[in-house]
């Protein structure tokens, strides 16, 4: 009897889920929601792929595979899904939960491409409806300056053969510039040779002179994809006579000989001209102490520099190498209010700078301290770890580490200072006054 009435009981559950199910999906059929069509490799993702990953995924350029077709694309697929939710890819690592968010040339995805890149993955990356596929991409020609026409390009001093099969290959060459008097610079960009693209991992440039110094700090740096710098309006970076152009290379082999001599590109503002500001990049001062025990992740470092006159912060690059895990940015002010700039979760194989957007930039009182806290992992986790045994210093091979920091900015005059954070301020209360 129980039983009977157990079964009785479900029945008629069951005959209410079944009603509702029913009435759920009448309702549905008079008002048909805007079924989402699926997501297909020729109508969603083939736009992505264009706009923010060929420039490199495709044939000679430097990644590991071409995503141009979806025969190119398909088995990526799911480590497509990984690294782009992991925001590793495009390669753009500064931490978006944290700190100033707006970027001049920033290529990440936005949450909406991600989610469109995911949702086709976890559906079995179809291919969808050949006609959607969009024209192919153009692309520039690698011979292009996209800084315009340079007035002065100077050129390693020799070319360098990266061989069929090498280790990665790190190492400086100097080239004169023949440059008789100081011009300013208000562009600058860094080429590898045609074809080269694909074994220059990334080079920095600097200017340096007969008596040792090195002015103006880092000249330009180069890793793929990387445009030109174009300093904001009113300011550029000082190159005085008699300057060498240092070539900072690092190379790495990839199965077939190629020959490399990158290039220097600069535009000068006109002779005469001396724009207001001068930028300068300055290298952040090692932690010489630097102590990473064998094994160990999440390993902490501190540094700190001192803003001597009041400066506009243009951009930051982070350095560090293998065990380089994630890095910070804090600016300390002179009255000990402490603002968190930016995090950067660091990837050494990406030496990536990050301009800020003009109207954000940080803008710094004189006696700021720059406060750069930096972690390291030298656990066997870390997949770039060449040796988790061994304990780690500060060196410059790259089986040492470091934990350094490039900062560029311009200073000014306290007036000047006090002008542009006024114009910040009534960019901040008509933003306020628009919002309410
Ligand atoms: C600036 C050049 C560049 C851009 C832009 C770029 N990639 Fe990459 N990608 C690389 C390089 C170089 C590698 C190999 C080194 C690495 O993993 O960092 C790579 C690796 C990958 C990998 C891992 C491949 C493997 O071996 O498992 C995936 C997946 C990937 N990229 C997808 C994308 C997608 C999707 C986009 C666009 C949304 C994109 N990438 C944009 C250069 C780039």
């Amino acid at each position: 009897m129980r039983n009977v009435d157990r079964s009785a009981k479900a029945f008629a559950l069951l005959s209410i889920a079944v009603a509702l199910l029913l009435g759920v999906a009448a309702s549905a059929s008079a008002q048909p929601p805007a079924a989402p069509s699926p997501v297909t490799f020729t109508k969603d993702v083939a736009p992505i792929f264009q706009k923010s990953c060929q420039n490199c995924h495709r044939p000679g350029s430097i990644a590991p595979m071409s995503l141009i077709t979806y025969e190119d694309a398909r088995p990526w697929a799911r480590s497509i899904k990984q690294r782009v939710e992991a925001r590793q890819m495009p390669p753009w690592h500064v931490d978006r939960t944290v700190g100033i968010r707006q970027f001049k040339d920033d290529p990440s995805l936005t949450d909406h491409e991600i989610a469109t890149l995911s949702a086709w993955a976890g559906a079995g990356a179809p291919r969808g409806n050949p006609a959607d596929m969009p024209p192919p991409r153009q692309f520039d020609d690698a011979d292009r300056w996209h800084i315009g026409k340079p007035d002065l390009i100077v050129a390693m001093p020799k070319v360098f053969t990266v061989k069929t099969e090498a280790a990665d290959w790190w190492g400086i060459f100097e080239a004169a510039s023949g440059l008789t008097e100081d011009r300013y610079i208000k562009a600058v960009e860094a080429k590898p040779s045609p074809g080269a693209r694909r074994v220059v991992h990334h080079s920095v440039e600097t200017l340096v002179y007969d008596d040792g110094s090195s002015g103006g700090g880092t000249l330009v740096e180069y890793a793929v994809g990387k445009n030109g710098d174009v300093f904001p309006e009113g300011s550029g970076k000082l190159m005085k006579a008699g300057a060498k152009v240092r070539f900072n290379m690092h190379y790495h082999a990839i199965g077939e000989p190629v020959t490399d001599r990158t290039e220097v590109g600069i535009v000068f503002y006109p002779k005469g001209v001396v724009p207001t500001h001068v930028v300068t990049t300055i290298l952040s001062p090692n932690q010489d102490d630097l102590d990473i025990p064998a094994g160990a992740d999440n390993v902490r470092s501190d540094a700190y520099y001192k803003i001597d006159k009041p400066s506009h912060l243009v951009g930051f690059m982070p350095h560090m190498h293998n065990r380089g895990k994630r890095q910070c940015l804090e600016a300390i002010y002179p009255d000990m209010k402490v603002e968190q700039l930016n995090c950067v979760n660091y990837d050494f194989n990406w030496q990536i700078v990050y301009n800020y957007a003009d109207e954000v930039a940080p803008l710094l009182p004189a006696g700021t301290i720059m406060h750069v806290i930096s972690w390291h992992d030298n656990s066997a986790g870390n997949k770039y770890n060449p040796d988790p045994r061994n304990w780690v210093g500060f060196g410059n091979r790259t089986t040492d580490d470091m934990s350094r920091h490039w900062l560029t900015f311009y200073p000014m005059s306290d007036d000047e200072f006090k002008a542009e954070v006024a114009v910040r301020n009534a960019i901040k209360a008509s933003r306020t006054a628009a919002q309410q």
